[in-house]
């Protein structure tokens, strides 16, 4: 048995596997995210631990037999989260989170500091952990000079597990401060933002055994003293559930956030389109992503507007699209990275008619969606990266219209996975697989079976073509007013 734990933007989530891969069991624990100021976006570490707890617990109730037979752990988790701890290993403040864009002045600063492009791979956007450090010396110069070590989210759970500082390559490299083409700590970098070596975990890659969990947890819950793999940051643990190892294959993942995500053989930076150009969690791999800050945010956005749930609204679409609803939408609520860098980028909703309907203003949000995923994918073009398709993942993808809109919007031979969840929990179980018994082959990390495929319907593409024009000159002409 392997465990795979995913510390997600909304909530934990638990996967038992058995040797086969076959999911045994899964249990989830709910998380919030505090938005105390404008652009602001914050988890309390401690409430990690507490999901953590609740999800494991809730195994052990049902699952006790398959939890003696425990092999190893793994660990996900969303990246870029500033977790700031003193020298007795407290949490200094909530973390700062991947969605946070209160940095955007750091980033300036930064980039003028030290060569973050060269070294570190990626622009320096405001979700990237090294700006956030850096408004906090500015200003919390309490926080800053107490803090110890910075750990990323699923590195904190890490610590409570084993006892260790560790993090691995795919989410070291979101912090900025790692040499990503060597895959170790940059003391330039690291410098640039006022910290030292000291302060960072050891590292491993996601693919080692990281630490042993603590026998106090292993009684706890019944289970063997098992190894806990490095893991992955969330997005690189999802390729590795979905066999995205090797160079040539991608994912698209319509989930909070939406990313593109493509392995390269080999560091493959471009910073011009805001690629992100990170390790993979497995070793000698790296890989290439277009981010975008609200995929199925916005059409939750749009949920609470109107007070109907995110399937209820989806419900709304004919089965088969075949006109563009003509209203354009920007989905940059909380900013946007690929392709602008805007942190202050906003949403808009444009060439709204009296006719215009609440179906219309679902179709647009997907569309909008769509059409930044467009810009990934030309981005990750100009980055040398060709996709012709991808596998689409994410609670978003459950909706065969939005993928025949982003099919056509794209160009994307959408593949859709056999039924299961192939998430990063998964993921991340796989990764503990590989940790146990040595194998980093596509063995473990084999593709799910391909169970629908979503072509482009040429005649919406062509449809589609002024539309996403309109779209990327709307960004410009419209940005004076955030
Ligand atoms: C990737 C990113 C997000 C988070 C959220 O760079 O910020 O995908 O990992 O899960």
């Amino acid at each position: 048995m392997y465990l795979g734990l995913d510390i997600g933007t909304s909530g934990v989530k638990a996967m038992l596997v058995d040797e086969s891969f076959a999911s045994v069991a899964v249990a989830q624990a709910p998380l919030t995210v505090s938005r105390p100021h404008p652009g602001w976006s914050e988890q309390d570490p401690l409430d990690w631990i507490t999901a953590c707890e609740t999800a494991i617990a809730e195994l052990a109730k049902g699952q006790g037999a398959a939890l003696a037979r425990l092999k190893a752990i793994g660990l996900s988790g969303h990246m870029h989260g500033a977790t700031l701890l003193d020298s007795a290993d407290k949490p200094l403040r909530p973390c700062i989170m991947w969605n946070d864009g209160r940095s955007g002045k750091q980033c300036r600063t930064l980039e003028a500091r030290a060569d973050f492009r060269g070294i570190g791979g990626n622009i320096v956007m405001a979700g990237f952990t090294a700006p956030k450090l850096l408004w906090v010396a500015e200003n919390e110069p309490d926080v800053f000079e107490k803090t110890a070590k910075v750990l990323l989210p699923k590195d904190f759970v890490r610590l409570w597990l084993t006892g260790e500082h560790v993090a691995e390559m795919s989410d070291a490299a979101g912090t900025l401060w790692l040499d990503v083409a060597r895959r170790q700590w940059s003391e330039s970098l690291l410098e640039a933002t006022g910290l030292t070596i000291a302060q960072m975990p050891s590292l491993v890659e996601g693919s080692d055994v990281s630490g042993m969990l603590r026998p106090e947890l292993a009684e706890k819950w019944g289970v063997p003293q098992v190894p806990v793999a490095g893991g992955g940051g969330d997005n690189a643990a999802t390729a590795c559930g979905m066999g995205v190892i090797s160079p040539g294959t991608g994912f698209l993942s319509l989930g909070t956030s939406g990313v593109l995500f493509a392995v390269t053989d080999r560091y493959a930076p471009n910073t011009d389109e805001a690629v992100h150009a990170f390790c993979h969690a497995v070793p000698e791999t790296w890989h290439q992503m277009g981010v975008i800050l609200s995929a199925t945010d916005s059409l939750t956005w749009l949920s609470e507007i109107t007070g109907r749930s995110p399937a209820d609204l989806a419900a709304l679409l004919p089965e088969r699209i075949t006109e563009p609803s003509g209203i354009g939408f920007l989905p940059y609520l909380s900013g946007e990275r690929t392709p602008h860098n805007d942190p202050d980028a906003t949403g808009a909703l444009f060439g709204l008619q009296r006719v215009s309907q609440l179906p219309d203003l679902v179709q647009a949000t997907m569309e909008g969606v769509a059409m930044a995923f467009g810009d990934c994918v030309r981005a990750l073009r100009l980055a040398g990266t060709e996709i012709e398709a991808a596998y689409a993942v994410g609670g978003g993808a459950r909706s065969t219209q939005w993928l025949q809109i982003m099919a056509a919007v794209t160009g994307l031979t959408l593949l859709q996975p056999e039924d299961g969840d192939f998430g990063a929990a998964f993921g991340a179980a796989k990764l503990a697989a590989s940790c146990a018994t040595g194998d980093v082959s596509s063995e473990v990390f084999a593709p799910p079976k391909v169970a629908g495929r979503i072509e482009p319907d040429a005649d919406l593409a062509e449809k589609y073509l002024p539309h996403y024009s309109k779209y990327r000159e709307s960004y410009r002409a419209l940005c004076p007013l955030s």
